[in-house]
């Protein structure tokens, strides 16, 4: 063989091996290609966006369910565009999810953020109904209210009288709630305001008059607004205080007084709470009262001030989750 003829053959080899290469390489990343696009089509995040979540919602629901169950009870149902809406609330609880979804298909008008905090709170049930003993376990962050209840014999440890300086005789508070108390009691007084206490912890006797009386001229449904129910009262934790101004004290004013404003803006740096604000009624259950003041510690009371949520919704995302 001529050289030339050598060069040429060798050319010839060359290139084969070199095509020969690229079809491999090509093959290998083919079935490559196909594997992966195989393997994408087994997650669920395929799954869920062949039944029309978008990429970035399939993201969301990987994100809030990681069990196979609760996958595969997605994928049974059609998209679902409030559950994409529900996770994505603050306040959602993974817990409450079957029953947020059940309350938004028979209440079609309430929005996504109000079901989450009306499930949170038992609101799906009315109330007094579905009714649980309170948590005594809670401390200070005892919650009464029209689903919690006390029971008839339930009388707090450490109650102590709260000063006559700021109080009718008579009045007794859970201890470290007085000393809290006194010293709000204090700085109002700096301020040139004097608060007194006209109802403080009440037995649940007491709360069986209190009612009874109420309902016995209004009705219970008007009574049920401004009174609890024996054992359903905040009153019996004795963890709150029904507090007015020496010189307001009516409820028909109180809440236009200074010293409800200075309550509002300087009670949370002592440890209390406003406990039925107004525009919460359907939460609390109860008309506005801007002189009952709940102790729940300073630390809780900034939260529930700073996120302007109540003590029922505080308690349902904070202790209870
Ligand atoms: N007035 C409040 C709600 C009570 O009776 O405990
Ligand atoms: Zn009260």
């Amino acid at each position: 063989m001529t050289p030339k003829k050598h060069l040429k053959l060798k050319k010839k080899v060359m290139y084969i091996g070199l095509f020969s290469l690229t079809l491999i390489i090509f093959l290998i990343n083919l079935g490559l290609h196909f594997y992966q696009n195989y393997k994408y089509k087994q997650t669920y995040e395929y799954k869920l966006i062949t039944i029309g979540y978008t990429k970035e919602e399939a993201t969301l629901l990987l994100k809030s369910f990681s069990e196979e169950e609760e996958l595969k009870k997605i994928l049974d149902q059609k998209k679902n565009e409030k559950l994409i809406q529900v996770i994505q609330e603050k306040y959602y609880m993974k817990k409450n999810l079957d029953r947020y979804l059940a309350y938004i298909e028979k209440n079609k008008d309430t929005s996504i953020n109000e079901v989450v905090t009306l499930v949170n709170v038992h609101r799906d049930s009315d109330y007094y109904e579905n009714t649980i003993e309170a948590n005594l376990d809670k401390g200070i962050l005892l919650n009464v209210n029209k689903y919690y209840y006390l029971s008839e014999e339930y009388i707090p440890e450490e109650l102590e009288k709260i000063s006559i300086r700021y109080a009718y005789a008579g009045n007794n508070m859970i201890s470290e709630a007085n000393t809290a108390f006194y010293d709000l009691c204090k700085s109002a007084e700096q301020d040139g305001l004097t608060l007194i206490v006209n109802s403080s912890y009440r037995s649940y006797e007491n709360q069986v008059n209190t009612y009874r009386s109420i309902k016995n001229a209004k009705g219970e449904r008007e009574a049920d607004k401004t009174a609890a129910r024996p054992g359903h009262s905040e009153h019996q934790t004795g963890l709150s205080v029904d507090v007015f101004e020496k010189n307001n004290q009516s409820t028909l004013t109180f809440k236009d007084s200074e010293a409800y404003s200075w309550l509002k803006e300087n009670a949370h740096n002592y440890g209390f709470i406003e406990r039925y604000p107004e525009g919460k009624e359907n939460i609390t259950g109860y008309n506005p009262e801007a002189w009952h003041w709940r102790y729940v510690g300073t630390e809780v009371a900034k939260i529930i001030h700073d996120e302007n949520i109540t003590f029922d919704e505080y308690y349902a995302f904070y202790v209870e989750n």
